[in-house]
């Protein structure tokens, strides 16, 4: 099987000067994925590093750059699927964790539960010995004016869900694996506790050899009323290419309970699909050693990959 890996860095309004940030994001993210597919590595891997390098990327909502809960704190969810064995992991509403995915695959691969919450994550993590990070170094500038401008009276925090990206990446490796991994702070002055639905088997992202693989991003309540990620491989089983069940289960969220989102898709045969029912969702992927990406409709840039890696300096 010839590797294959996609990533998202989040559907919705991407402005002007969140555009180059985001397109970069996403290409480092995809080809470093991509990397350890060629040297053999396992598309669980793939997913779990392409997501680190989003999660450590302040132009998205992931990690540090994580959006603010109604208190001014950050608060994650990220969840982690290996298609082989349908194993999978997550967390949610933690803080204080600079990779939320990493703490998502120990609890898959170290404890017999797959999700794990808020103090009970925490703890967890403290065991595993993954170090706690000073909550202020996950916050940005930019989400700290977002949350401010939130709390005046005249504000309207829909406008500003618009232009946030979870993260979260799909791949398949050599043996013909495939996994899916999505982190996301979530919505922008949540209140505390919320969980959507990255953290959600189903919702966020989902993995079967049998199928393929998906990770969403997007309106989380919307996401979780229609199981997202699920429905695309529902679709799949039906007959449908990647694209069509894509089109399909953002069409059903759109039309059943107005949502709006993007996903990432990967068949067990390695044809793949980036769609949105939002205006954008920046996206990378790299097959057969060619990297494409983009962010608007139609949008769609195609470069050698080692080209990128020597222009991107990655
Ligand atoms: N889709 C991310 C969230 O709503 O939390």
């Amino acid at each position: 099987m010839k590797p294959v890996i996609v990533v998202h860095g989040g559907a919705g309004r991407i402005f002007k000067d969140r555009e180059d940030g985001c397109r970069s994001g996403v290409t480092r993210a995809a080809l470093k994925g991509y990397g350890i597919l060629k040297h053999g590595g396992s598309a669980l891997d793939a997913v779990e590093e392409a997501v680190v390098v989003m999660e450590e990327d302040p132009h998205f909502n992931a990690g540090c750059g994580s959006v603010l809960n109604e208190k001014g704190e950050v608060e994650m969810d990220a969840i982690i699927m290996d298609g082989k064995n349908l194993a999978s992991g997550a967390v949610s509403a933690v803080k204080c964790i600079a990779n939320p995915i990493k703490l998502a695959r120990l609890v898959m691969e170290k404890t017999d539960h797959m999700l794990l919450t808020d103090q009970g994550a925490s703890a967890f993590a403290r065991g595993m010995g993954v170090p706690e990070v000073p909550g202020e170094k996950l916050i940005t500038g930019r989400s700290l004016e977002r949350w401010k401008k939130n709390l005046e009276a005249d504000s309207n925090p829909q406008q500003f869900q618009k232009d946030l990206g979870t993260v979260g990446a799909v791949a398949i490796d050599s043996a013909g694996n495939v996994a899916c991994a999505t982190s996301t702070g979530g919505l922008t002055n949540k209140r505390v506790g919320r969980v959507g639905d990255t953290a959600c088997i189903g919702s966020g992202g989902y993995a079967d050899n049998n199928v393929g693989a998906t990770s969403t991003t997007g309106h989380g309540e919307s996401i979780m009323k229609v199981v997202l990620a699920r429905l695309i491989l529902y679709h799949m089983e039906q007959g449908k290419s990647p694209g069509d069940a894509a089109d399909s289960a953002l069409d059903c969220m759109k039309t059943r309970v107005g949502g709006l989102g993007g996903v990432i898709v990967i068949s067990n045969s390695g044809d793949w699909a980036a769609r949105c029912s939002t205006q954008e969702m920046s996206w990378a992927t790299v097959k057969d050693d060619q990297l494409h990406y983009g962010i608007h409709a139609g949008e769609w840039h195609t470069q050698p990959a080692e080209e990128a890696i020597s222009s991107l300096g990655c």
